[in-house]
């Protein structure tokens, strides 16, 4: 019992995990990765960990020093993280984003799931084919460069990716090895024509600014996609909504998705996700 932990440290013992990020308050990661554990009885601690922005790198060495074998990496430092760790999947060096470390004594991982978890949510949670798809990504930040790749990998005809600031969205087309298939375009100068699929990878909702959109880009059939989650994702489902789009979700799958990708490389197993998708839809206002 107590006895025992106290004078053993047996508390200590267990298995330590963290999502660093800033701001980090409202991070679900570690009720997810909790009601994850539980389904394996596996015991573990998992934490939020806010980062002064001048100080991730120092965070993420106490933490490991302290026992720390895994971390989350989110908003700002998924770029910062990729720069940091020794080794790198090869999504994470294709996104330039880290989403996920794994401390070993001498050496980080960095993994990203983020695009998988993008790819897992459609394609088996919606049951969305993608295949000879017209795909349209509003944004070309950080959000936008983690999911490009992985889209590209389900064969789709084309991505539009349309951005606020041309030049950024013209560069990370050009970067990419699917670049024909990839066109640039502002976001005030967007191709006439309805699409398949539009993701908004935007950081609009987030800060709470209006995203102006022309009604063109959809038909019914459009399936309406933000990669936020909760109140973020409210201003382009209701214009989707608006517009008489049918399909619109926001990005509660994707989340729980990213989780359990990173949940098994730490654990070895695989978590149950549709329950946690649920759970989430309910009580988050769609
Ligand atoms: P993230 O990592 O979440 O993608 P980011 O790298 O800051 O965050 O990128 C935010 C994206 O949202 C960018 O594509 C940004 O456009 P710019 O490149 O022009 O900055 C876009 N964005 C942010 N606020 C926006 C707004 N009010 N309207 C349209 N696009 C916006």
């Amino acid at each position: 019992g107590w006895i025992l932990s106290k004078r053993y440290g047996l508390n200590n013992m267990l298995k330590k995990y963290a999502v660093v990020g800033n701001p980090i308050a409202h991070s679900l990661s570690p009720q997810i990765h909790r009601l994850f554990a539980a389904q394996f009885n596996i015991e573990l601690s998992y934490e939020r960990i806010l980062a002064p922005l001048d100080g991730f790198a120092g965070i993420l060495r106490t933490f490991q020093q302290s026992g720390g074998l895994g971390a989350n990496i989110t908003v700002p430092f998924k770029i910062a993280a990729a720069q940091l760790v020794h080794e790198k999947t090869e999504q994470a060096t294709l996104a330039g984003a880290v989403n996920t470390i794994t401390f070993q004594q001498n050496k980080w991982l960095g993994d990203n799931t983020d695009g998988i978890g993008l790819l897992r949510d459609l394609t088996q949670n919606l049951g969305i084919d993608l295949t000879d798809r017209k795909i349209l990504i509003l944004g070309a930040g950080g959000a936008a460069q983690g999911i490009l790749q992985p889209l590209f990998s389900a064969n789709p005809a084309s991505i539009t990716l349309a951005n606020r600031t041309l030049a950024t969205a013209e560069k990370l087309a050009a970067a990419l090895q699917y670049s024909s298939k990839c066109m640039a375009c502002d976001l005030k100068n967007l191709p006439q024509q309805a699409f398949d699929l539009i993701i908004n990878a935007t950081a609009a909702g987030v800060k709470d600014e209006p995203l102006a959109l022309p009604t063109f880009l959809i038909k019914q059939q459009t399936v309406c996609y933000d990669l936020a989650y909760g109140a973020a994702a409210q201003p382009f489902l209701t214009w989707a909504t608006q517009h008489g789009a049918l399909m619109r979700y926001d990005g509660s799958g994707m989340l729980i998705e990213q989780a359990a990708e990173a949940f098994y490389s730490w654990h070895g197993v695989r978590p149950e996700t549709q329950s946690l998708i649920s759970l989430l839809n309910s009580k988050i206002h769609l």
